[in-house]
């Protein structure tokens, strides 16, 4: 069984001395953990957090990525750059930015494969809108988003990692319940399946209100390995507690 990966995503929260607290408070907290973890912090303070971090068990993580290698791209950021902080994972998609920022899944897809190239690991989201869920479009949607990126990544699709994330129950307290989450992760990871023989190691998470009380029963489930934290990420106890259950 490969290990659980739990990555919190802070989105746009922070600052200087808030950042050393919760590092500070999670790394003293950590007691070897079982299983992998990495916090995605905004840009600015990929300085700050690298010596914190360094040597630690904790990797170091980015929101986002852009397409591009370098020159004339305004408020952009490169794989090159995030290499320069130690940089491991980058995501990629996430919902936020597909609705906020008008990401489409050909742009995600080559996000993906720029980071894939400069060595940092995408995390890429897929997920669907409670429109989408009621009108029985899930599977059609979180296939669409999976197949631009392995349409454009195929040879090197085990090197990827995916995170399912509903949008409706992204920061809402509306969790998936661990079998909606579990017969979609079952989806991608077939669909993963007929792309590359090494499908199994590909670790697939669950974001979207994931908390220290619901951590445990969605990360026993078959085919979660791990999970995109939003909010109690940033509550160094609740983020510890979910570290826990993915022992
Ligand atoms: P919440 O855990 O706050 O719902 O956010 C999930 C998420 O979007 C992680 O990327």
């Amino acid at each position: 069984m490969t290990k659980k990966l739990i990555a919190g995503n802070w989105k746009m929260n922070g600052g200087l001395a808030a950042n050393q607290a919760l590092l500070n408070s999670i790394l003293s907290g950590l007691r070897g953990p079982a299983c992998d973890v990495a916090v995605c912090v905004p840009a600015p303070y990929f300085a700050q957090c690298q010596p914190l971090l360094a040597q630690g068990p904790v990797a170091l993580g980015a929101q986002d990525v852009s397409a591009h290698e370098t020159g004339a791209y305004t408020g952009e950021v490169s794989v090159a750059m995030l290499k320069d902080f130690g940089v491991r994972y980058a995501i990629v998609g996430h919902s936020e930015r597909r609705q906020y920022h008008g990401e489409n899944d050909a742009l995600v897809a080559s996000k993906a494969q720029r980071a894939l190239a400069g060595g940092v690991t995408p995390i890429v989201c897929v997920g669907e809108t409670l429109a989408e869920r009621e009108a029985n479009r899930t599977e059609e949607v979180v296939k669409r988003q999976l197949a631009a990126v392995i349409h454009l990544n195929g040879h090197c699709i085990s090197e990827i990692v995916v995170a399912y994330e509903p949008v409706w129950a992204i920061g809402t307290g509306k969790t998936a319940t661990p079998e909606q989450a579990r017969d979609v992760h079952g989806v991608l990871r077939a669909q993963l399946k007929a792309a590359t023989p090494h499908a199994q190691r590909v670790k697939i998470l669950y974001g979207g209100s994931m908390n220290a009380g619901n951590a445990a029963q969605l990360l026993a489930q078959p085919d979660i390995d791990g999970g995109l934290i939003g909010g109690a990420s940033l509550k160094a106890p609740d983020f510890l507690t979910i570290i826990a259950s993915a022992a």
